[in-house]
């Protein structure tokens, strides 16, 4: 009886030690399981430039089937779709069905930014006391890289393996003195749809001149695709301070404590509850159209913003390694742009919330230094987590 029992033990033992090996080896199982769900990279046309070149979009399916579609013009994302509280998916970003729709004078939908998001004052700036002029495309300033920046040209793509999921590559060589920015630059752009619901971004770029760099992602985003505009949607911004501006909205130079005034959003409020307060930066702003400074090291991850809509439940947490979040609400939007499903784009109808360093940062010795050197890599990171609550 006794050896019988000791036996049982025995092999009772020998199986609880097995199991844990048994689930030691997943790796074996998860390709099967990946190739089982939907994740794909696709290509089709999507239209010729006038100059003849041909456009192709890409789209990019993750395995719990969160979509979205990029375009090599601008490295543009046309949509994205995700699904809100109740599991119906909706397209949360502005865009346009065809190429024409984006050949208008459009503000930047869906775009990368490049060589340098955001203004720099008077479309001027000093590098080891030679001066480089650039476009003068926003009044007396310069804006988003200029009059062809990286939202205009045609990006280089390829569908690239990535452990997360389904990730494209988009490469661009800039010519010393496009724009009139010095240095030969190589940029690459990886989009990546990982399988935890996420939108990474991985900049990275080098040159082969001292010259300044800025890029960043100009999506417009409202988590209501049915709402008409984003002013009820909740945002959270992890930052204490915030970048006042002029008149033509170049930061002052000194950073301002969010405490007390309509730029504290270190608690979750809606953008409208404050955004029709009597401010003077808010007047210079039409709205929100504003850097802050991000809590936390510049070059490290942490949380930038979260944006909450109630109404379909969707949540949209950002992180990323750059120092300020530009936040625009959408306030030059006037409703004279039509977009997807007939939509028009009208005041305020969705938002942008731009990782970057500060704008006019070439001009502003106080400012986290833009200079990118020879032999340097440029290496930012930011994602966008879609949830629901
Ligand atoms: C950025 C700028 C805004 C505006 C938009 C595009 O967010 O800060 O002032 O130019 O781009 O219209």
């Amino acid at each position: 009886m006794k050896t019988h029992y000791l036996i049982v033990l025995l092999l009772v033992f020998a199986a609880c030690n097995t199991k844990p090996k048994k689930q030691d080896t997943p790796k074996e199982a998860q390709p099967a399981e990946k190739e089982m769900k939907a994740v794909s990279v696709t290509k089709e046309p999507f239209g010729t430039l006038p100059d003849g070149e041909e456009v192709e979009r890409y789209t990019l399916t993750n395995a719990n089937g969160l979509e979205m579609k990029v375009m090599t013009y601008g490295g543009i994302i046309t949509s994205l779709q995700t699904p809100d509280k109740d599991g119906k998916k909706g397209d949360i970003v502005l865009g346009f069905d065809t190429l024409e729709g984006y050949l208008q004078d459009v503000p930047y939908f869906g775009a990368l930014i490049g060589r340098y998001g955001n203004r720099i004052a008077n479309g001027k700036f000093k590098l080891d006391g030679k001066e480089y002029t650039l476009a003068k495309n926003d009044g007396p300033n310069h804006l988003h890289g200029g009059k062809k920046g990286f939202d205009k040209v045609l990006w280089t793509a390829s569908e690239t393996r990535s452990e997360d999921g389904p990730a494209l590559k988009l490469q661009y060589h800039s010519k010393d003195m496009e724009e009139g920015y010095p240095g030969n630059l190589d940029v690459t752009v990886v989009y990546t749809l990982t399988d935890n619901d996420e939108l990474r971004v991985d900049y990275s770029a080098s040159t082969d001149k001292k010259t300044v760099l800025n890029l960043t992602q100009h999506t417009y985003f409202n988590l209501s695709p049915e709402s008409e505009t984003i002013l009820d949607e909740e945002l959270k911004l992890n930052a204490d301070t915030f970048l006042p501006v002029n008149t033509t909205l170049i930061p002052t130079g000194k950073p301002e404590k969010v405490e007390g005034t309509p730029f504290d959003f270190r608690q979750p409020k809606t953008i409208g509850k404050d955004i029709g307060a009597k401010n003077k930066q808010l007047e210079f702003g039409k709205g929100y159209d504003h850097c802050w400074i991000l809590n936390g090291k510049d070059g490290e991850m942490k949380p930038a913003a979260t944006l909450y809509d109630p109404n379909s439940g969707r949540v949209m947490e950002i992180t990323t390694t750059e120092p300020a979040i530009q936040f625009y609400s959408g306030n030059f939007l006037d409703g004279s742009l039509v977009g997807k499903s007939d939509k028009k784009y009208v005041f305020r109808s969705g938002l942008c919330l731009e990782t970057q360093h500060y704008p006019d940062a070439p001009n502003q010795p106080g400012f986290p230094s833009t200079v990118l050197n020879p032999g340097e890599e440029y290496h930012t990171t930011t994602i966008f987590k879609f949830t629901v609550k």
